[in-house]
């Protein structure tokens, strides 16, 4: 017996009825999915550094929001950890990188500035949420976390392809 197996195909027969939407989106995330199973060297190494930024602003996100109590320790180890990050950006982005799997546009090699700009201004917000952190208070923490997601997705709209 294949329970798993058979469920499997149970469910996707239904999902053609009931989740059309969802297909849309599976369909839809498989090639990005594909994308960073073939990534290597730097751009696997950045990638992986987003997704820390990433579990990081989720983490905190979810704190911001009342979803989970307000962990100061977390919040300053995160600060640090994105300031750190933030400091290797331009170092991860080496000229000659940008080529696929690499969700990265060729502006971070032609408006190069502006990019690694935005990359210190990573470091500077990261800097602050940790200061907000050891205020022990929502408030700032809360400041000082939508200032950090400003500055990831003020570079993902200018250096980063879109989904
Ligand atoms: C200075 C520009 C810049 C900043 C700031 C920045 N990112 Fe990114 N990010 C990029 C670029 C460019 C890519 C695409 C990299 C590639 O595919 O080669 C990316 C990719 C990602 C990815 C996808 C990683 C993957 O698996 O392919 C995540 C998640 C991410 N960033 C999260 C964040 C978060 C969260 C922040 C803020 C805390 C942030 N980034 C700040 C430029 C930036």
């Amino acid at each position: 017996m294949r329970p798993s197996i058979s469920h499997a195909v149970q469910a996707l027969a239904a999902g053609a009825f009931i989740a059309p939407a969802l297909m849309v989106l599976l369909l839809a995330a498989a090639p990005r999915a594909q994308a960073h199973e073939s990534a290597t060297g730097v751009v696997k190494e950045r990638m992986e550094a987003m997704k820390d930024l990433g579990r990081a602003m989720k983490e905190m996100g979810a704190m911001v929001k009342g979803q989970a109590p307000l962990a100061a320790d977390r919040i300053q180890a995160n600060g640090r950890m994105i300031a750190e990050h933030a400091a290797r950006i331009p170092a991860l982005f080496p000229a000659g990188s940008g080529h696929a799997p690499s969700e990265a546009l060729p502006a971070v090699w032609t408006d190069r500035a502006r990019f690694e700009g935005l990359a210190a201004d990573l470091g500077t917000a990261a800097r602050a949420l940790e200061a907000a952190a050891a205020t022990g208070q929502k408030g700032p923490v809360a400041k000082a976390f939508r200032g950090t997601g400003q500055v990831c997705g003020a570079c993902h709209d200018g250096f980063r392809q879109k989904k």
